[in-house]
C-alpha cells in the first residue's frame, strides 16, 4: 500500500527560540539549520524576521545556504510583516510565507480588539500579499484549538480562495487533547469545501504534555504537516517533538497511513546540538534523545535484551543516532549483565564459583554505589582474585 508524505515543518529556530533563555546568536541557527536539512527536514522555519534585524539576518542566511530544506519565515498578517518575510526568504530555493491571526474569542476579543469579519478580511488580505512573492503560502489561525468551529471554517476557506496552500491548526496553549482534535481537524477537512486544495497541518504546543499526541492524532484524521521541534522547545511547556513524532510514525507503521523522508540517524546528534546551544539540558529519561532512553538497569530487562534485543526494545538505538544501547550495572543487575560485561571487559572467569563470588562482591557494591563503571569491576575483580 502506497503512503502519504507526512511534511516535517521543524520551528526550533522559531518557536523553540521563543523559550525563555533559548536564544541562538546568527552562527548557532546556521549550525542548527545545518543539521536539519542533513536530517532531510522539508521545512525550516528559519525565524520571525520582523521581530528584530538579527532574525532578519537570520532567516536570510539560513535562506541563502539550506539548499534542500524549504525555508520559512513568519509574519503576522500584516503588510509591513509580509514584506519583511519576503525579502529574508528571497535567495532560498524553496520560500516559504508563513503568516498568521489569531481566531478564538477570547484572542479576537482582549488582544486583536477586532471582530470575527475583520479578522476574516485580514487573513485575506494577508494571504494574498504573501502571494505576490511566493506561491508557497502557509496560513494559520492563532489558537484554533479554542476557537469556534463554523467561523475557523469560514476563516479556512476563505484564506485557501485567496491562495495559501497549507492551513495550519494550532493548539497555541496545548489546551486540546488528543480524540476531540483529531475529531476536529478531520471534521474541518470534511465540511470546507475547497480543503483538498492545502495541505492541512497542526502544531501543538505541550502545556498539558499532549502535543505529540494531538499531533499524531490529527495525522490519523487527514493532517499532512506536523509542526515540531528538536527536543520539544518552545513557548512554556514547549511544542511536539520532531523525533517523537517521526518515530512514532517509523515504529507503528500499521497505525499511520504516512511516512516521513527523515533520516533518523542524525537525531541524537542534533539534539546534542540543540542542547548545547540553547543550555537547555535533556532530561535523561525524555523519549529517543534522553540518556536513558535505551539504557537498560534492571537485572530482568537486562537478561531478556541480551537474550533477544526486542524483548525490551521497540526501536534500535543506531537507527536515532546513538553508538549502541546501554546495559547499565547497578544493584538491579542481574548475573548474566554482570558476567556479560566482564567478558566484554576480557576479564576470564575461571569457574562458577568464580562467578558467585565476584557477583556477590559486585551486589555489595551496588548498594553502596549507584553506579558501577568499567574500573570499579576490574578493582573489584583484582580484590576477588587476591581473597582467593
Ligand atoms: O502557537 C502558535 O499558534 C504559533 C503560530 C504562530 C503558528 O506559534
Ligand atoms: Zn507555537
Amino acid at each position: 500500500m502506497s503512503k502519504d508524505r507526512l511534511i516535517i515543518f521543524d520551528t526550533t529556530l522559531r518557536d523553540g527560540e521563543q523559550s525563555p533563555g533559548a536564544s541562538m546568536t546568527q552562527e548557532e541557527k546556521i549550525r542548527i539549520a545545518l543539521m536539519l536539512e542533513k536530517m532531510r527536514v522539508d521545512v525550516i522555519e528559519g525565524g520571525f524576521p520582523i521581530a528584530s534585524p538579527g532574525d532578519f539576518e537570520s532567516v536570510k542566511a539560513i535562506a541563502q545556504l539550506v539548499k534542500d530544506s524549504t525555508i520559512c519565515g513568519l509574519a503576522r498578517a500584516l503588510e509591513k510583516d509580509i514584506d519583511r518575510a519576503a525579502e529574508a526568504i528571497k535567495p532560498a530555493n524553496s520560500g516559504r510565507i508563513h503568516t498568521f491571526i489569531a481566531t478564538s474569542p477570547i484572542h479576537m476579543q482582549n488582544k486583536l480588539r477586532m471582530t470575527p469579519d475583520q479578522v476574516l478580511e485580514q487573513a485575506v488580505f494577508a494571504v494574498k500579499r504573501a502571494r505576490n512573492y511566493t506561491d508557497d503560502v502557509e496560513f494559520s489561525c492563532e489558537d484554533a484549538g479554542r476557537s469556534e468551529f463554523d467561523f475557523l471554517c469560514r476563516v479556512i476557506e476563505a484564506a485557501i480562495a485567496a491562495g495559501a496552500r497549507t492551513i495550519n491548526i494550532p493548539d497555541t496553549v496545548g489546551y486540546q487533547i488528543p480524540a476531540v482534535f483529531g475529531d476536529m481537524v478531520g471534521r474541518l477537512i470534511t465540511t470546507i469545501p475547497n480543503a483538498d486544495q492545502a495541505v492541512f497541518s497542526v502544531h501543538c504546543h505541550n502545556d498539558l504534555g499532549l502535543a505529540v499526541g494531538n499531533s499524531l492524532a490529527a495525522v490519523m484524521q487527514g493532517a499532512r504537516q506536523v509542526e515540531c521541534t528538536i527536543n520539544g522547545l518552545g513557548e512554556r511547556a514547549g511544542n511536539a517533538s520532531l523525533e517523537e513524532v517521526v518515530m512514532a510514525i517509523r515504529v507503528r507503521p500499521d497505525v499511520f497511513p504516512v511516512e516521513t523522508r527523515i533520516d533518523a540517524t542524525h537525531i541524537v546528534p542534533t539534539s546534542r546540538l540543540v542542547s548545547s546551544v540553547t543550555g537547555f539540558p535533556v532530561q535523561p529519561n525524555k523519549a529517543i534523545v534522553g540518556a536513558n532512553a535505551f539504557a537498560h538497569e534492571s537485572g530482568i530487562h537486562q537478561d531478556g535484551v541480551l537474550k533477544h534485543r526486542e524483548t525490551y526494545e521497540i526501536m534500535r538505538a543506531q537507527d536515532v543516532g546513538w553508538s549502541a544501547n546501554k546495559i547499565v550495572l547497578g544493584k538491579h543487575s542481574g548475573r548474566n549483565a554482570f558476567k556479560t560485561r566482564l567478558q566484554e571487559l576480557d576479564i576470564e572467569l575461571k569457574s562458577e564459583e568464580e562467578l558467585n563470588a565476584a557477583f556477590s562482591r559486585f551486589k555489595d557494591l551496588a548498594d553502596r554505589k549507584h553506579d558501577i563503571f568499567d574500573e570499579d569491576l576490574m578493582v573489584l575483580m583484582m580484590d576477588a582474585r587476591s581473597a582467593q
